[in-house]
């Protein structure tokens, strides 16, 4: 914990990313979600690494090119505090610390939980959008599968649960729930542990094959509150990987559980710390990008 302050390597980084971080989301609060989304799938593909901010490169694809990226926003975050910490301290401060900062902070300006950051991550050199498919849950995942996957990252099923609750802000384009509205068997039927009311609705919004539109996850955009739990416990997960969470009944009762904040907010808070220790580099390895889209 306040690795750069301690070593006195770098004293203000975490107040000079948490400023720039809070003017973004103020002006713009939407933002948060998106960079809670960016730092999940960073750790999850290759580690904390900030892998996902590099760009690519004439030989090869980066993972911020891989589809589930694309619709990723507020690498301008990111590239205004690596910014203001290079004028500070240059070469001091990776861009996988100000990332895992930043979801921290972002969280926090919407009045969600905080968490401690441990900080020292190095950054990594590797990015391919080939391995993003690989590691990332697809929307469409069951329990089992989305069991293994947080497994794989030495994630638990309460981490599972808890972590899936970054769906209490932000949005979901209709393409990731478009089956499930509409040919959910290839019957042109729609999937049948959704509520019909709550289907009908999001037919009102999503047209079949619809690419562009986006509809909020919970009905609150913003609002970092266990509206998402609740709407899972009445058949209204917007995925199918939130309505999976009904499939055990040990994973039922800790979505249930969920709905208290006084039960979520904690546990996303110690699951987000685990989180963003996920196969980190540390000391010699990898190193400090000067710039957090290049390599050095
Ligand atoms: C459990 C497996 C998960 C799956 C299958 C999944 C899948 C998705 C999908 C398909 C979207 C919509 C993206 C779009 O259409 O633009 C989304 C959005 C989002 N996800 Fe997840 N996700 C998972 C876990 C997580 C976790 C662990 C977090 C963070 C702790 C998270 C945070 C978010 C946020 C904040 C958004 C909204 C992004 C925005 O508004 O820009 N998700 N997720």
């Amino acid at each position: 914990m306040g690795y750069y302050k301690c070593t006195r390597k770098c004293v203000n980084a975490e107040a000079i990313v948490k400023k720039i971080v809070r003017q973004y989301v103020k002006r713009d609060p939407t933002l948060a979600a998106s960079l809670l989304r960016m730092h999940f799938h960073d750790c999850f593909v290759m580690g904390c690494d900030a892998s996902i901010l590099l760009n690519s490169t004439k030989t090869s694809i980066a993972e911020r090119d891989a589809l589930p990226n694309l619709s990723l926003r507020g690498f301008e975050v990111i590239n205004a505090a690596k910014a203001a910490l290079e004028a500070a301290c240059p070469k001091t401060v990776s861009c996988a610390d100000i990332l895992s900062l930043a979801a921290r902070d972002s969280v926090e300006t919407i009045y969600g939980p905080s968490w401690d950051v441990p900080t020292g991550r190095r950054d990594g050199i590797i990015s391919n959008a080939s391995d993003v498919l690989l590691n990332l849950p697809p929307f469409f995942a069951n329990f089992t599968t989305l069991k293994s996957i947080f497994a794989a990252k030495g994630l638990n099923v309460i981490d599972l649960v808890a972590l899936s609750g970054g769906h209490t802000i932000g949005f979901s384009h209709c393409a990731a729930f478009d089956a499930r509205l509409y040919n959910f068997t290839g019957k042109g039927d729609a999937d049948p542990s959704l509520d019909p009311a709550y289907a009908a609705h999001l037919r009102t919004k999503c047209k079949h094959g619809d690419l562009v539109t986006k509809v909020p996850l919970d009905d609150t955009l913003t609002g970092f509150d266990t509206n998402y739990y609740k709407f899972i416990m009445q058949n209204k997960g917007l995925l199918q990987s939130d309505a999976a969470l009904l499939e055990t009944r040990r994973s039922r009762f800790l979505v249930e559980q969920s709905t208290k904040p006084s039960i979520f907010r904690p546990q996303f808070a110690r699951s987000m710390t685990k989180m963003g220790r996920i196969e980190v580099l540390v000391e010699k390895q990898g190193q400090i990008r000067s710039r957090c889209e290049f390599v050095n």
